[in-house]
């Protein structure tokens, strides 16, 4: 390779900058309600090392119990862990896709907060467990034991979509890639308010207050820029849109529901052991909702959902999980997925 030409001693001003380049030199701020989600991240910004972590006793708990609950932290943070790094190269489009500006920062805020969530999944299961992770702690009950093995293969299905992921962010617009994030904030924002709900442990309700109220904020950033973005898509953007629902649907029903089979490779014995986790950790306090509940949570958000985009005139996948009739999506892999929690 040459050295690159100086041109300062031959031209007054550089020529254009080439595009697309990855930083905008500007501050544009056009949508009103991004300017008011930032200034609610700013406000709410929590720390969770910085929660009341003083009344909460371990000890008090039997090992089947922190086993049981702790493995309910480990599901969750097989979204939450991977969010970080998702959200990060949003952020990134953002930036290469000269949003603006409010829009730039409210993708910054998600990034943030996502780690607040991974966070505090960790500092939850390292109290609980008193090992930093499910994957090398030696299980103390049966139960746990159980739990253990599901924990292995929900980390091994959920290191399966990055690479898709990183594929599908360039090749798709933002407006594509946030009909999938919408849906998983409509979920997130819906079992957290639960959970605080269902949770006798203090720090646990203040965390999911917190979560929820930030995922609450998440949906209304995907909110507000649909209501931007949609009434312009294209129709090919819309095929893939109808496909990513299902996809999401499959994959988030991994944490809001049950996983699914034909999607989620998991052993025979996985539902059951989820199942007697769940329900060890429902008698000791920490209020995971039963299998009722999730799935009418579950089918609200997809009803939510589903209005959102009726109105823009995109199809609905067909939901039959749930009820729901739609567009029939056979062919979802977990290549196809663009995850986010
Ligand atoms: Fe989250
Ligand atoms: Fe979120």
């Amino acid at each position: 390779m040459s050295p690159r030409e100086r041109l300062a001693g031959k031209m007054e001003f550089p020529p254009e900058t080439q595009q697309p380049n990855v930083y905008p030199l500007s501050w544009e701020s056009k949508t009103r309600k991004m300017e008011e989600i930032w200034a609610a991240a700013q406000r709410e910004n929590w720390d969770p090392a910085k929660l009341n972590w003083d009344t909460f006793d371990v000890e008090k708990y039997s090992w089947e119990e922190r086993e049981a609950i702790a493995y309910w932290w480990s599901i969750l943070s097989v979204f939450d862990a991977s969010a970080p790094p998702v959200f990060a190269a949003a952020l990134i489009k953002t930036y290469e896709a000269h949003e603006e500006d409010p829009v730039r920062r409210c993708f910054f805020s998600v990034t943030r907060d996502e780690q607040n969530h991974e966070q505090m999944c960790g500092l939850a299961i390292t109290k609980l467990l008193g090992s930093t992770s499910y994957l090398t702690h030696e299980p103390k009950s049966a139960l746990g034991e159980k739990a253990q093995k599901n924990v292995k293969w929900l980390y091994y299905n959920g290191a399966r979509y990055w690479e898709g992921y990183k594929r599908a962010v360039p090749k798709y617009s933002l407006a594509v890639l946030f009909s999938s994030f919408l849906m998983g904030e409509i979920a997130a924002a819906t079992i957290f308010h639960q959970m605080a709900a269902g949770c006798k442990e203090p720090v646990f309700q203040e965390a999911f207050r917190n979560i929820g109220r930030d995922e609450g904020r998440h949906m209304a950033i995907c909110m507000s820029l649909m209501e931007r973005d949609y009434p312009h898509l294209k129709d090919e953007d819309k095929a893939i849109i109808t496909k990513q629902i299902r996809a999401g649907y499959l994959f988030l029903s991994g944490v809001l529901f049950e996983p699914p089979e034909e999607f989620w490779d998991i052993p025979s014995d996985f539902i059951a052991n989820q199942r007697a986790c769940d329900e060890v950790a429902r008698k000791a306090g920490f209020g995971i909702p039963t299998y009722d509940q999730k799935k009418e949570n579950w089918q609200g958000a997809m009803l939510n959902l589903k209005g959102v985009l009726d109105k823009y005139g995109t199809k609905f996948p067909a939901i039959p999980e749930v009820g729901i009739t739609g567009e029939e999506i056979t062919d979802v892999e977990m290549e196809d997925i663009i995850p986010v929690f």
